[in-house]
């Protein structure tokens, strides 16, 4: 039942792109969105979860194509692996949608129009790099090339690895599409744009003056963004485009970004309609007036932004109830580091849920987050020692070392001295849910352990295993003492509930039943049963995570493009013809052994030069990371130009006994492929974020 003076709060996470599978990085969102919400339904708000999978762009139909299934076959069963990985995690929405529902075609319709009838939307040609071979307009992401400035080979299209520079896919020298290899074209198409430049006075305000953004927030983006007239956004697509097909304009879609926040309010529909509840009263001003419902977006910085420009912006022309607050939380690194596929630390949900316990990564999570924007660090070895310390050496322990003692006698029929030890507690609370709801999880955690410190130090003080062999002369203090510690214990797992929903569930059945509101922290039980003491949580081995680890490599190795964009090359498939293989018929079987003895690394051109007296020599020194260089004679002049070769990633054998030649003595071998049906020797390059130094397995 909700409290009389209960809020209503709406809260939402960022909606994962369907092209991929749930990491780690997005779970640093889900988590504690999933923790707020269970706060504040602890504390008796009504509080609703909403989410939904983003469906549409150009990412969903390449892959699709790629997997040679249609859209929707795509989306639909990337829904399930998401909703299992959510699950997994005890990440609990009220109601999961999709952007690609009916729903969410006629809210982007009513908003569209909105934006119309405001004179806000106008046309124009846009210049862009198109796959002739694919059929596609290209987003930069799917266009390599040489960097314009510095001239490093095989950079994306928007900005350099090497010197870091910024231009567009048009600038990049000889530029080439992932999708097909294909030479991009310049093509010129119509697209529809919101001028934003118009909600400029409101967004100044919004931005400042509603609450909405840390201030720190509004200052980036008055700096960034609104210290100067706003760009209009290109919200529409040319044909082929997966997603909705603007009514007035045939032939344009709606932009990703723009059908994607709607799907916040698709999603409110939806479940509105499923609980009889009134869309209206969720989302309109005027019918909202008198009772306004909270809204809260939680997101990543990358996305600020869509949520603190565009969105209120579109909002704002339609109508639409705006955001209480937008909550921005940091980017995830593992072990100091971007998650990398080749470490094993881009971690997929489903690859932690083989090898470890979802309640260690909520609580980690829960213990590193403080509301900032700052990134947070998964630190592998903090977060076993973290969570064996404080959820298994203080918060579980203090049941298992106490229940049995109750398990036949229930509790004491009245609450013993404890030395004031329950009443501090209890008196945290307010200070406790304040961290809660500043989203300074990290305080609240930090509090809560300090009262199990306490909790555990009256445990060792007044030493129940002794008491329990003293005998029957004891008894009575036995169980007065066992009385205190599973009253704290389960004053602890209400405290946690939000973050720990499993362990407060087990707590309900070892003592006092389901835990339903926060104010149970507030008062001890006496008189009830003890139920048996089932272990509520297991250590973290570090055998687990090398194992997880290890399992995520080879995941990575198994999928290239690691679940997310496809970026090899994919081609009409079976048009390869055979003759190389013919030329060359396939060497007799070699074991792993073999193998393992060739010792293949990522390496980086760091020089070089041509070799005047032979006829095929490029002298290279190639960099194997940190000091360790190697000097190699490869025969591959006449096919690469010395000065492009400088700065990309190439395989040598590493480990090939050193040969002295007329020229200086070569230290190992530059692999490259070469055979019949077409000239040329091909240097083969790692995936983007492979590293100098790693070992080809
Ligand atoms: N589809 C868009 C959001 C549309 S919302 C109307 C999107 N999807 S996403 O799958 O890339 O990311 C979903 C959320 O997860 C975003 O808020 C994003 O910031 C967050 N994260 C994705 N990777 C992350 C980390 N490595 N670390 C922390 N958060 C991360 O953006
Ligand atoms: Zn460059």
């Amino acid at each position: 039942m909700p409290a009389p003076r209960a809020r209503r709060i709406l809260v939402t996470s960022a909606l994962p792109y369907a092209n991929g599978h749930i990491h780690l990085g997005h779970l640093v969102e889900y988590i504690q969105t999933d923790i707020f919400v269970r706060f504040q339904k602890l504390r008796g708000h009504r509080a609703v979860y909403l989410c939904a999978d983003d469906t549409h762009g150009t990412a969903i139909m390449i892959r699709a194509r790629a997997e040679g299934r249609s859209e929707r076959e795509l989306v639909a069963s990337m829904r399930e692996a998401h909703l299992a990985d959510f699950a997994g995690f005890e990440v609990e929405f009220d109601h999961y949608g999709s952007t690609d529902s009916d729903a969410n075609r006629r809210l982007c319709g009513e908003v569209w129009r909105a934006l119309r009838a405001r004179g806000l939307v106008t046309s124009r040609d846009v210049r862009q790099l198109f796959d002739p071979v694919a059929g596609v307009f290209l987003a930069d992401r799917f266009v390599r090339g040489g960097c314009p400035k510095c001239g490093a080979s095989d950079q994306y299209g928007d900005s350099c690895e090497r010197c870091g520079a910024t231009y567009g896919p048009a600038d990049l020298v000889d530029p080439r599409s992932t999708l097909s290899g294909a030479t991009p074209e310049v093509r010129s198409a119509e697209h529809l744009f919101v001028t934003i430049e118009a909600l400029h006075d409101f967004l100044d305000h919004w931005t400042r003056e509603a609450g909405a953004l840390d201030p720190r927030v509004a200052n980036y983006l008055a700096g960034h963004f609104l210290g100067e007239p706003l760009r209009d956004w290109d919200v529409s697509r040319p044909a082929p485009y997966f997603g909705f097909e603007i009514p007035d304009a045939p032939g344009h879609y709606w932009y990703v970004w723009f059908d994607a926040p709607v799907g916040y309010l698709a999603a409110t529909d939806e479940w509105c309609a499923q609980h009889g509840e009134s869309f209206d009263t969720w989302w309109r001003r005027a019918a909202a007036a008198d009772a306004p419902a909270e809204i809260h977006h939680f997101i990543g910085k990358d996305i600020t932004y869509f949520h603190t420009l565009f969105w209120p912006a579109m909002l704002e022309a339609a109508g639409l109830a705006l955001p209480t607050k937008v909550r921005i939380h940091g980017f995830l690194t593992v072990d100091g580091q971007k998650m990398s596929k080749s470490r094993g630390t881009f971690l997929l949900a489903r690859t932690y849920l083989d090898h470890l316990d979802p309640a260690a990564l909520r609580y980690y999570y829960a213990s590193k987050l403080s509301g900032g924007i700052d990134d947070i660090d998964l630190n592998l070895e903090e977060f076993a020692a973290k969570v064996n310390a404080d959820l298994v050496g203080k918060v579980v322990n203090l049941a298992s070392r106490t229940a049995r003692w109750l398990e036949h006698t229930g509790l004491a029929a009245d609450y013993p001295d404890d030395g004031g030890l329950f009443a501090r507690a209890a008196g945290e609370g307010a200070e406790i849910a304040a961290a809660y709801e500043a989203c300074d999880f990290a305080r609240a955690m930090r509090t809560i352990m300090l009262a199990a410190d306490r909790a555990n130090a009256y445990v060792d003080a007044e030493q129940p295993w002794r008491l329990a062999k003293a005998g029957t002369g004891s008894a009575a203090r036995l169980r007065d003492v066992a009385t205190v510690a599973l009253n704290l214990f389960r004053q602890l797992a209400v405290y946690l509930a939000p973050v720990l929903p499993r362990l407060a569930a087990q707590a309900g059945e070892l003592v006092g039943g389901p835990i339903a509101s926060w104010e149970e922290s507030q008062a001890p039980l006496v008189g009830a049963a003890v139920g048996p003491f089932v272990p509520l949580m297991q250590r973290v081995e570090p055998k687990q995570i090398e194992a997880m680890l290890a399992a995520s490599r080879e995941s990575a190795a198994a999928t290239p493009s690691g679940g997310t964009a496809v970026e090899a090359d994919i081609g009409p498939p079976n048009t390869d013809s055979g003759a190389p293989l013919a030329a060359e018929p396939l060497a007799p079987t070699c074991t792993i052994d073999d193998f393992s003895r060739v010792d293949l690394r990522v390496a980086r051109i760091l020089s070089a030069e041509e070799v005047p007296e032979a006829r095929k020599l490029l002298k290279l020194t190639v960099g194997l990371g940190g000091d360790s260089t190697r000097t190699v004679f490869a025969g591959i002049k006449g096919f690469h130009d010395p000065a492009a070769l400088v700065g990309r990633l190439v395989v040598v054998v590493a480990n090939l006994a050193p040969r002295q030649m007329k020229f200086g003595l070569s230290e190992g071998m530059v692999v490259a492929a070469s055979g019949a049906g077409a000239e040329g020797v091909y240097l083969l390059s790692p995936d983007a974020g492979a590293l100098p130094g790693m070992r080809l397995h």
